[in-house]
């Protein structure tokens, strides 16, 4: 059989075990239009999201530089998934897709600078007030990031993780999350109007995806591979590189772009979100982590406090 004679045997049998006649299929093929590179990505769209609030030409910078963070979110968060749903994956392929996730988010902590260098506090404090009450603090994908990489007990708030086991309630586990802390006014112990409405917009979905990766979280999925798979230096690695850039190097990169705006006057500038930020934003203070047993007590004492120094690697 020739090489044509196999495909259109395979377009035959595809299309008859759905029931659907191949040939009509093949004469869509002959009138269809010819494939674009603007209709393939979706070009007219992508490039339509990009809305000003101010008339400050910088605030395009702004706008765009979290659109291509958020976009690689989504890029995360599609490798976390193709690791979770399948239900044998192999090792190799769990290496694989983890590496991919380093990578994007390597990009997003070493692009920052954009913001950090790219922008005069001058130029970033004309159009901050406008986007009041909002805050990347709301970022979605951001929360599912974390949900999809760890279990929960390592998300909740150092203060309550004690009162929290596999039997407590999803509600009660999202009420506890650390990010809460920076949503709350601690005079008063009222929830700030970013938090409001991000849990008006997003509380459900999020629990959702809690009871959705309870089991198939990236941790718990690296504890079910094989011993010699789990004791491999290079995969030891890749998961302390992931856990290490986006609980220090991230959050540092943010932290110093963040410092660079909130801290240039002559009084410390209140975040658009309204947390108590120098506190909520280094990591020594929470040391969020995700796979707190790859690390040693040393390493797991130092959190946050090495900077961006890096980090041992296992051999
Ligand atoms: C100069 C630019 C930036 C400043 C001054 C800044 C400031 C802040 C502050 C102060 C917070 C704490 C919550 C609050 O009270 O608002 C925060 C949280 C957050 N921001 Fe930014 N940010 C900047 C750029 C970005 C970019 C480009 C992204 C990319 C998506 C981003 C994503 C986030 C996320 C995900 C959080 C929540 C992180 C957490 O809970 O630890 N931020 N930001």
């Amino acid at each position: 059989m020739t090489k044509r004679e196999k495909l259109l045997e395979a377009i035959d049998k595809k299309y008859k075990a759905v029931g659907q006649d191949p040939d009509v299929h093949l004469s869509g093929l002959l009138h269809a239009e010819s494939m674009t590179y603007w209709d393939f990505i979706q070009l007219d769209a992508l490039l339509g999201l990009q809305i000003k609030r101010t008339q400050h030409p910088d605030e395009m910078v702004f706008i765009m530089y979290h659109q291509i963070s958020e976009l690689l979110f989504k890029m995360i968060l599609w490798e976390l998934g193709q690791i979770s749903h399948n239900e044998n994956i192999e090792p190799q392929r769990f290496v694989m897709h983890l590496m991919r996730v380093s990578r994007y988010f390597d990009m997003l902590s070493n692009s920052f600078d954009i913001m950090g260098e790219g922008m005069e506090v001058e130029q970033y404090m004309k159009f901050r007030d406008t986007l009041t009450p909002a805050s990347g603090f709301q970022s979605v994908q951001y929360r599912k990031i974390e949900i999809a990489s760890t279990e929960l007990i390592n998300l909740i708030d150092y203060r309550f993780r004690e009162t929290i086991d596999r039997n407590t309630p999803y509600i009660y586990a999202f009420d506890n999350m650390y990010w809460q802390v920076a949503g709350i006014n601690a005079k008063t112990g009222q929830k700030n109007k970013a938090i409001q409405n991000f849990e008006k917009r997003y509380k459900k979905e999020l629990i959702e995806w809690m009871k959705g990766y309870n089991e198939v979280n990236l941790w718990t999925k690296f504890k079910q591979l094989p011993d010699e798979y789990r004791n491999n230096a290079e995969l030891l690695n890749a998961m302390r590189h992931y856990d290490h850039t986006v609980n220090i190097d991230w959050v540092m990169h943010h932290y110093h772009a963040a410092a660079k705006y909130l801290d240039s006057g002559k009084k410390a500038a209140k975040a658009t979100g309204g947390s108590d930020w120098h506190k909520y934003m280094h990591p020594k203070y929470q040391k969020r982590i995700f796979f707190p047993e790859l690390w040693s007590k040393e390493e797991l004492a130092n959190w946050g406090l090495s900077n961006l120094e890096g980090y041992k690697k296992i051999s």
